[in-house]
C-alpha cells in the first residue's frame, strides 16, 4: 500500500514541495538501479543525506520554532552550560592539550554555548573540533560561531573524519537517532525486511527475506529478550552503531564520550507493547509515523536501544561510566549552580528560564525520555553528572 500523507500534516509550501519532488526523483533512480527496491536504511540515508538534496544536506530550516523539531541546546543555553561544566571536569584531569570533538553540531548553538561557558570557567579546550556530514550545516555552524564567539573561532576546526590520538571529551546530541536504521517484521519462523519500492501512488513498503546480517541481529535480540517476537511484530535495528562507536574508540585515547538522545534499554525497546517500532517523522512540529511521504523535507528519526550502544562501546574498549535520564544528569551536573542568579533576574527572564528548565527536565518533556550515556577511556574519575542516579545496571 502506498503511504499517503497523514491528513493532519501541514501542506508544504510550493518551494518545499518542489524540493521534495527532486528528492523523490533521486530516490526513484536509486530504487531503479538497485533492481526495484532499496532497504529502509538506504531510503533513510538518501532522504536525510543525499548530496545537496537530503533533509540534512540541503537548506531546510530543521531546528527551532521555524523548523520541524527542537533539540535541548535550542531550548536553552542552560543545557550547554551544564555540559561545559562536565567537559571542564574531565579536561582538568587530563594532562594539557585536551580537546573537544562534537559530532553533528546542528545549528552550532551547543558549540557556542559550551565555548562561552568554558571561557568563563577558565577551562577552554586547546581545540574544538566538529565532525558534521552536512555541508549546509557546517556553513550555518560557522556563521553561528563567528557571530556568538568571534574571539574563539580560531579554536574551531571542521573535520572530515574522526581525529587520531585525541584526549578530551566527545559530544553527540541527537546524532545516534539520525543514523539510518533497518526495519524488520517477524513472520512466523522467518524474519522479513521492510524495503522501499516505487508504487503507483508514491513510495511503498515491500517485504523481502531479511539480509543475513539483519536476520542474525534480530535472532540475537530475541535470544537476549528470551522469546521470539510475535507474528507481525515490526521494529528497527541500527546496524550502523557498532562501526560508529568503533570509529569513536579509535579516535579517543583518553577521556569521555557524552551521548545524549531519546532512548530506552533493549528490554523496553523490544517489548510487546512496541509492536510498531520507534521510528518517528517530524514536519513543522507535527510528529507522525509515515516515513515515505515528504522525502527530504521531513526529519526521520528513531529512538535508541541504549543496550546496543553499551554493548558496542564495551566491545570497542570503552567503560560505561554513566547512564541517566537527562533531568538527573542536568541536576547532578550543575543545573543548581547555573540557577543561582535566578532571583536577581527580571520577572520576564525568570518566567522564560523556568519554562526552558521545565522543558529540559520534566518527565513529560525532555527530562525522562532523553538519556545521557557516558563512555570512558582511561583512569580518570567519571563525570559528576551521574552521581545522583546511574541506571547503567538497567541496560
Ligand atoms: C538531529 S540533528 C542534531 C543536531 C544538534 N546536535 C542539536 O542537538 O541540535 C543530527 C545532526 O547529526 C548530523 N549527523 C548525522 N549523521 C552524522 C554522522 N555520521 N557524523 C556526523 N554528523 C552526523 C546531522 O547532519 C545533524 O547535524
Amino acid at each position: 500500500m502506498p503511504h499517503d500523507q497523514p491528513p493532519t500534516l501541514p501542506v508544504p509550501d510550493a518551494m518545499s514541495a518542489a524540493h521534495s519532488e527532486r528528492v523523490a526523483a533521486f530516490i526513484r533512480k536509486q530504487i531503479e538501479t538497485s533492481g526495484g527496491r532499496v532497504s529502509f536504511a538506504e531510503f533513510m540515508q538518501h532522504a536525510l543525506y543525499a548530496p545537496e538534496l537530503g533533509y540534512y544536506t540541503a537548506g531546510a530550516t530543521k531546528f527551532g520554532e521555524a523548523g520541524d523539531f527542537i533539540t535541548a541546546p535550542e531550548v536553552s543555553s542552560v543545557f550547554g552550560k551544564v555540559v561545559a561544566r562536565q567537559c571542564a571536569e574531565v579536561m582538568r584531569q587530563l594532562d594539557g592539550g585536551a580537546e573537544i570533538l562534537e559530532y553533528g553540531a546542528g545549528s552550532g548553538t551547543l558549540a557556542a554555548d559550551v565555548l562561552e561557558a568554558l571561557e568563563s570557567l577558565d577551562a577552554l579546550p586547546s581545540a574544538y573540533n566538529i565532525l558534521e556530514i552536512s555541508p549546509d550545516l557546517r556553513e550555518r555552524q560557522e556563521a553561528c560561531l563567528r557571530q556568538r564567539v568571534p574571539d574563539l573561532i580560531e579554536r574551531v576546526t571542521w573535520l572530515d573524519s574522526p581525529p587520531t590520538a585525541m584526549h578530551g571529551v566527545v559530544l553527540a546530541n541527537e546524532v545516534l537517532d539520525a543514523l539510518p536504521v533497518e526495519r524488520f517484521v517477524r513472520r512466523g519462523t522467518g524474519v522479513m525486511q521492510q524495503c522501499v519500492a516505487q508504487g503507483k501512488g508514491g513510495f511503498e513498503f515491500v517485504e523481502t527475506v531479511a539480509s543475513a546480517r539483519l536476520a542474525s541481529a534480530v535472532t540475537a535480540i530475541e535470544d537476549e529478550v528470551g522469546a521470539q517476537f510475535p507474528d507481525g511484530f515490526v521494529s528497527e535495528v541500527c546496524l550502523a552503531v557498532p562501526d560508529w562507536i568503533a570509529d569513536l574508540s579509535a579516535a579517543l585515547i583518553e577521556g569521555v564520550v557524552l551521548l545524549f538522545d531519546y532512548g530506552v534499554s533493549r528490554r523496553e525497546y523490544y517489548s510487546a507493547e512496541r509492536s510498531d517500532g520507534w521510528l518517528r517523522c517530524h514536519f513543522r512540529h507535527h510528529a507522525h509515523n509515515n516515513p515515505l511521504v515528504l522525502p527530504g523535507i521531513q526529519d526521520l528519526t528513531t529512538w535508541i536501544d541504549f543496550t546496543a550502544v553499551a554493548e558496542a562501546a564495551v566491545a570497542a574498549g570503552f567503560d560505561i561510566v554513566g547512564y541517566a535520564a537527562q533531568a538527573q544528569f542536568l541536576l547532578a551536573g550543575g543545573l543548581d549552580v547555573e540557577m543561582q542568579g535566578f532571583a536577581e533576574l527580571s520577572l520576564e527572564k525568570q518566567l522564560e528560564l523556568s519554562r526552558q528548565v521545565k522543558t529540559l527536565t520534566l518527565p513529560g518533556e525532555m527530562g525522562e525520555h532523553f538519556k545521557c550515556m557516558a563512555l570512558q577511556k582511561g583512569t580518570i574519575a567519571p563525570p559528576s553528572g551521574f552521581s545522583l542516579a546511574d541506571r547503567t545496571h538497567t541496560l
